[in-house]
C-alpha cells in the first residue's frame, strides 16, 4: 500500500509492506475482520500476548500516580524495580542504566565499553542485528548495515563458529589488535536465523575477552526475559558477560523501554569519571511500572509451569517437521526452500516472520497449549 503520511520501516516506500490493524486480542491481530494468530510476538517484544492486562494495569496505576520525572530523580519504584532486576539477572551485583529501546541500550553499552577501556574497536558477528541507530547499526552485520556503513572503521568481524571451531583464527584477531574495547554478540542471533552457538564457542570467546582485557557485551534484546527458556539467555550457556543489553520483552512491548546491566567493575570505574551517557526519559516511571509487573509475572510459579509445558511441546513439534529447524526456548527457525510468503501465512491466519529461505517463530510465552497445538497443525499443513 502507498500514500501513507508516515515512513514504512526498512522498506522501499513505494510498495512497502503494511497491513490494516483493526484491533488486537490476547493472541490475535484482527485485520479486515480476519483473525491472525501472532506467532512472532510482533517483533519479538510482545512476549505476554497483545493485551497483557497485568502490564496495562500497572502502567495505568502509575499514570494515576505520576508519569513525568527528571532523569536524576530518586523514587521508591526506581530503586525497588532496579534491585529486583539485578536480583533476577543474578550475576553478583552490578548496576542498571535505563533506555527506551534496544538500539539505545546497545549505543550506551558501546559507549560505556569505550569509556571504560579507553579503546574503540568492537568485534561482532556478521549474521547479527543490534539496532537501527548509527552506532548499533555499525556493529550490526546483516544487510541493514550495508547501506550506511558509518563508523565501520571501528568494527571488525570475527569468523563464524563453524569457520573457527577451535577459535584459533579469532584468537589471532585478539592478539593482533591493541585497540579492542569489546566483543558484542547476540547470545543467540535471533532475526538472522536463530543461529545457536555451542556453549564451548561462547565460553571460548569469553575466555579470550578475559585474557585480553576486552569486555563481553551480550545483546539480549531478544534473548532476555525467558525467550530462550531461562530468565536471561546467558544463563543457558553459563556465561558471565560484562554488559547486557535489554529491551523488547522487558515491558512486553506495552511501553518503549530498555536497560543495560553492567558488572561491578564497570560501574565502579565511573565513580570518579563522568559517565557521559544520558537521555530525557531515563528510568521513565511508566517503563519501570511495566517492568515491575513483568518481573513479578515471570517469578510466578504458574507462569513457569506453563512455560515449561509450552516449550516442551514447541520443541517437540518444531523438531518433528521434515525441514531443517533450530529451536531454543520459545524461538525457532525453520529453513524452507521456496518458502511460502508472509502473505501465504497471513492469509492462512498466521502472523510469522517470513524471510527469504526461512521463517522464524517467537510465540507469546503465555500462549495456551491447546492454541499452540491447533496452530501447529495449520503450520504443518502450510509447510507440507
Ligand atoms: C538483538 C537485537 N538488538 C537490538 C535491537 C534493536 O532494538 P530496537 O528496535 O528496540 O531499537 C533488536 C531489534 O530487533 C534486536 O533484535
Amino acid at each position: 500500500m502507498n500514500g501513507h503520511p508516515f515512513y514504512i520501516t526498512w522498506s522501499k516506500q513505494k510498495g512497502g509492506l503494511t497491513y490494516p490493524m483493526d484491533k488486537v486480542e490476547d493472541h490475535f491481530i484482527y485485520s479486515n475482520n480476519e483473525k491472525k494468530l501472532d506467532l512472532s510476538s510482533i517483533s519479538y517484544q510482545a512476549s505476554f500476548g497483545l493485551r497483557p492486562k497485568f502490564i496495562e494495569n500497572a502502567v495505568k496505576k502509575q499514570l494515576d500516580n505520576f508519569s513525568i520525572v527528571a532523569p536524576k530523580a530518586v523514587f521508591e519504584l526506581k530503586t525497588k524495580v532496579t534491585k529486583e532486576l539485578i536480583n533476577q539477572i543474578d550475576l553478583d551485583g552490578g548496576k542498571i542504566f535505563y533506555t527506551v529501546s534496544g538500539a539505545e541500550s546497545v549505543e550506551n553499552a558501546l559507549k560505556m565499553a569505550r569509556l571504560y577501556t579507553g579503546k574503540k574497536t568492537v568485534l561482532a558477528r556478521k549474521p547479527s542485528y543490534h539496532g537501527g541507530t548509527l552506532g548499533a547499526v555499525s556493529v550490526t552485520g546483516d544487510w541493514r548495515n550495508q547501506s550506511v556503513q558509518t563508523l565501520d572503521q571501528w568494527t571488525l568481524r570475527i569468523p563464524e563458529p563453524n569457520e573457527d571451531t577451535d577459535l584459533s583464527k579469532t584468537s589471532k584477531i585478539f592478539e593482533s589488535n591493541s585497540d579492542l574495547a569489546a566483543v558484542i554478540l547476540e547470545t543467540v542471533p535471533g532475526n538472522n536465523g536463530v543461529l545457536i552457538p555451542t556453549k564451548e564457542w561462547l565460553q571460548g570467546i569469553q575466555k579470550l575477552c578475559n585474557t585480553h582485557g576486552v569486555l563481553l557485551i551480550l545483546d539480549e534484546v531478544i534473548c532476555g526475559f525467558y525467550r530462550l527458556g531461562t530468565p536471561f539467555g546467558f544463563q543457558s550457556f553459563d556465561l558471565r558477560p560484562d554488559l547486557i543489553t535489554l529491551a523488547k520483552g522487558i515491558t512486553g512491548g506495552v511501553i518503549p523501554f530498555g536497560a543495560v546491566w553492567t558488572s561491578d567493575k564497570i560501574h565502579e570505574h565511573f565513580n570518579d569519571i563522568v559517565l557521559s551517557c544520558g537521555l530525557t526519559n531515563y528510568a521513565h516511571p511508566l517503563g519501570l511500572a511495566a517492568l515491575e509487573s513483568v518481573l513479578k509475572y515471570l517469578s510466578d510459579q504458574s507462569f513457569q509451569k506453563h512455560l515449561e509445558e509450552l516449550l516442551k511441546e514447541f520443541k517437540k513439534d518444531i523438531e518433528s517437521l521434515p525441514q531443517r529447524t533450530r529451536v531454543i526456548g520459545a524461538l525457532a527457525a525453520i529453513d524452507i526452500k521456496n518458502a511460502p510468503t508472509w502473505k501465504d501465512f497471513w492469509d492462512a491466519g498466521l502472523s510469522v516472520i517470513a524471510q527469504k529461505d526461512r521463517i522464524i517463530l517467537a510465540p507469546h510465552l503465555n500462549l495456551p497449549l491447546d492454541l499452540w497445538k491447533e496452530t501447529f497443525k495449520k503450520l504443518e499443513k502450510l509447510l507440507a
